[in-house]
């Protein structure tokens, strides 16, 4: 957040303050129960300038994430439900995380170290089956294990899951952990690391729909949004990279500068039609593996703005085309078309069939590490 100079000093102070109060670790709190019996819990993490993020133990899904507008009101900029049930019914990933491999692997199925291994094919765009954010119960669907933590000018969360070995069709015993932190830049970062003890895909991210408007206020067409990628992944009509990494000249992808949502959203381009508006993997200029900006939205009416960054090479943007009216959020309405906008830091989608992509394979000995910053601020 950018403030003037004479506040600066004062919020500073300010943040000096209530450092002592905010430093302490979040407890959970009890989040009902989920259908197969176990419990789910919630952790709130805040700071001093009024943000808070609330997160759950099932899905480690955000349940709200509240931020100030250029005069200082809060609103949550997430879109999901109140209740555990509902998100056990039936949710488009709300604000969880997805894995073993987010985004989609075709046929579901691949070929690694010379074995094939089956995953169930949870989602047919076009009729073509493929496996989507993990399978049928992907990591989304688990109950983690979590604790509350503190650093200087920070509170946090870290959720832990073991997956098993062939879990979902997946090989090995995976460890992974996700850590959500939030600070006194109104960063919310999101640390996540995993190992193994067979080679395995990996590809875990945040599915947060936002609207910087707020939850509940419309669609987001009139979000400018910028994106750091000069190429994208196209994809066939099932939804699956072909390979090529296409320059985004000239096409509705072009988001080098920044570029209101809704201005090309209906552009009768191919990829435009087959993703039914944007769902598209962006190739990051910065493919360095440290944390760079890989995306800025800012919504002009409240004037909240958010700045991602990511060491990961790619980014979905996805419009919330699949939102259709049938579901209620949170705030009491219907989530109609576009209400919400999703940028999914991630391997490209489909890489264990694609070895020219960024590999995805994580093998025993190693570490995976990856970094997401969600910076939010006022212009
Ligand atoms: C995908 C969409 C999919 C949605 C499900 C996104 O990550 O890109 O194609 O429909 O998740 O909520």
């Amino acid at each position: 957040m950018t403030l003037p100079k004479t506040s600066a000093a004062v919020a500073a102070f300010t943040a000096i303050g209530t450092f002592a109060m905010a430093a302490s670790a979040p407890n959970p709190e009890p989040f009902g129960k989920a259908a197969d019996g176990t419990p789910v819990e919630v952790y709130t993490l805040s700071n001093s300038h009024g943000v808070k993020l609330r997160a759950m133990t099932y899905g480690a899904i955000v349940l709200s994430l509240e931020v100030p507008d250029k005069k200082g009101r809060l609103a949550d900029v997430t879109l999901g439900y109140k209740t555990l049930a509902e998100y056990e019914k039936a949710t488009p990933y709300f604000g969880a995380i997805v894995g073993r491999f987010g985004n989609r692997i075709a046929g579901g199925q691949f070929t690694l170290d010379g074995a094939t291994y089956k995953l169930a094919t949870n989602n047919t765009p076009s009729g073509k089956p493929c496996s989507l954010h993990g399978g049928n119960k992907g990591f989304d669907k688990v109950v983690w294990k979590a604790e509350g933590l503190q650093k200087d000018g920070a509170q946090g969360v870290r959720f832990r899951y073991l997956s098993k070995d062939g879990e979902e069709g997946y090989p090995g015993n995976l460890q992974v952990s996700v850590t959500y932190w939030l600070d006194e830049n109104n960063e919310w970062r999101v640390d996540y690391e995993a190992t193994t003890d067979k080679a395995t895909p990996v590809n875990v991210t945040q599915h947060a729909y936002f609207n910087l408007k707020g939850d509940g206020s419309g669609d987001i067409l009139g979000h400018s949004l910028r994106i750091a990628a000069s190429k994208f992944t196209p994809v066939n009509e099932g939804m699956i990279p072909t390979g090529e990494l296409r320059s985004v000249e000239g096409t509705a992808l072009d988001f080098r500068k920044a570029r209101v949502i809704g201005d090309r959203i209906n552009a009768k381009e191919e990829q435009m039609t087959l993703g039914g508006g944007y769902d598209h993997n962006f190739v990051l200029d910065s493919q360095s593996g440290s944390l760079a900006s890989a995306a800025f939205v800012h919504e002009p009416s409240s004037g909240r703005t958010m700045e991602v960054s990511t060491t990961e090479p790619g980014l979905q943007f996805y419009s919330g085309n699949f939102l259709d009216g049938t579901l209620t959020g949170k705030s009491g309405g219907k989530y109609a078309h576009r209400n919400g906008f999703c940028l999914e830091t991630q391997h490209y989608p489909d890489s264990p069939n694609h070895p020219e992509f960024p590999s995805c394979i994580l093998r025993p000995g190693k570490t995976l590490k990856s970094t997401t910053v969600f910076k939010f601020g006022v212009k």
